[in-house]
């Protein structure tokens, strides 16, 4: 049988592995894809002859995307180049042009991904985007496949190699943020513009995904919550840490009663968590069905093997699915497209969730009563208080509360009421917390 020609967008980290796997494991993959796959046209601008030629095996090399997507000889489109423009237009073309496409790009698929699934299944072909949520992790297939029997009550993920490296190092060695930020971006795993990875943005693009494969939603990636991590201070690594908790950046989406959770903010989890003892660039998923109860995926979320490994299976899927009935191919958000439903994603006010707080309190008598009184008053029930002493010559002290679940609204006014008080000083520091308990 004739083998199965592939036109690659981008020759960089994630490109040049993609190159490497195919040519390196190619026997291998024939003989699961049942096919020979070749990469007969990739798109570079600028490229170092030498590396390109030490990755493996391309035909020929073109500096304009446009006329890879346009190669009648072409019958898969790689999209590794990233971003929201010109990716969508390359990806809608390779469509248009009756291409199936497969893609890298966690932006593309959470902000246009309705748009792109529409046009895939109106021309009956596949977009495939495993490598778009946790890198190497096969948590698409894992969601979309392998739990397909299960109601999702809920998912939790490290999905940001960056932040997860960050908050690692400033744990474990008290390192400073800047200074492991830079080793990220030099080694390779941080975004083009690092605030994606600090500020939450690329997590969020992950979890946009991951709840709408989970619960069956449209993609909505500006309704989810994001909050990053450039707030978080060591004083409260170390308290997490007497208190039994880690703080770990999460992407959380969660069925409630009134609709769907969507959101991205540190977070306290029990120390003794299996994906609270997942360090450095490595990613994990947690996700909570009704059948099979927890299960957890680990692995590399970044990288240029480990996200190839995910982009070339996506490509043996689709090469498998080249003669299926369109049909009966596996919906791109895990529903039949005509079953998605208009369930509301929440508002961060509508969310419940525990609390760390920290509050600077004057020392003095009557402080603690007050502001536990307030707490009282908006309904939120204290789990644990810790005062430090204060130090020589400082007349505040730092207090720590770990509150019970409540409604985000109800924290907002404690918080403002807090903060108005005369016996506290500065803002209260708030970090969500979560038992990620069945
Ligand atoms: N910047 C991302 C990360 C790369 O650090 O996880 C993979 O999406």
């Amino acid at each position: 049988m004739e083998p199965v020609k592939i036109g690659l967008l981008g020759l960089g980290t994630v490109g040049g592995g993609s190159v490497t796997v195919l040519t390196r494991n190619a026997d291998e993959i024939a003989r699961r894809a049942g096919r020979a796959i070749q990469i007969t046209h990739a798109a570079a601008r600028q490229y170092d002859p030498e590396r390109i030629e030490g990755l493996g095996q391309i035909g020929r090399i073109s500096d304009d995307a446009f006329t890879v997507v346009d190669d009648p000889e072409v019958d898969i489109v790689i999209e590794l180049i990233g971003g929201y423009s010109p990716a969508r237009e390359l990806v809608l073309r390779a469509i248009d042009n009756g291409k199936h496409v497969v893609t890298a790009n966690k932006a593309l698929i959470a902000l246009h991904g309705n748009e792109i699934f529409a046009a895939a299944q109106a021309k009956g072909v596949m977009v495939a985007f495993e490598a778009a949520v946790a890198g190497g992790i096969p948590i698409i297939k894992a969601v979309r496949e392998g739990l397909a029997a299960n109601r999702i009550e809920w998912i939790a993920g490290i999905i940001n190699g960056t932040g997860n490296f960050i908050l690692s190092e400033m744990r474990d060695k008290g390192r400073a943020f800047a200074e492991v930020l830079a080793e990220a971006q030099a080694l390779g795993y941080a975004e083009a513009d690092p605030t994606f990875d600090v500020e939450g943005i690329d997590a969020a693009h992950k979890l946009t995904i991951l709840g709408s494969l989970a619960f069956g939603i449209p993609l909505q990636f500006d309704k989810t919550f994001t909050e990053g991590i450039s707030r978080i201070e060591p004083q409260d690594v170390a308290f997490a840490a007497e208190l039994g908790y880690r703080i770990k950046h999460l992407g959380i989406t969660r069925r409630a009663e009134a609709g769907i959770e969507m959101r991205v903010h540190p977070t306290l989890i029990p120390h003794r968590r299996l994906i609270a003892n997942v360090d450095g660039v490595m990613n994990a998923v947690l996700v909570m069905g009704d059948a099979v109860g927890p299960t957890l995926y680990y692995g590399a979320g970044a990288g240029a093997l480990p996200t190839a490994s995910a982009v070339v299976a996506d490509v043996v899927d689709l090469v498998r699915a080249l003669t299926t009935d369109p049909t009966n191919r596996v919906p791109h958000l895990a529903f039949q497209p005509d079953e998605l439903t208009d369930t509301p994603v929440l508002p961060i006010e509508a969310v419940e969730t525990a609390y760390y707080l920290r509050i600077t309190a004057l020392d003095r008598p009557g402080v603690m009563a007050a502001i536990a009184g307030i707490l009282s008053e908006e309904g939120i029930s204290i789990e644990a208080i810790k005062q430090k002493e204060p130090a020589a010559g400082e007349t505040s002290v730092p207090l720590i509360m770990l509150t019970h679940r409540i409604e985000e609204a109800a924290m907002n006014r404690a918080i403002e009421r807090i903060e108005a008080f005369d016996g506290s000083v500065g803002e209260v520091v708030r970090i969500r917390m979560e038992s990620l308990e069945g």
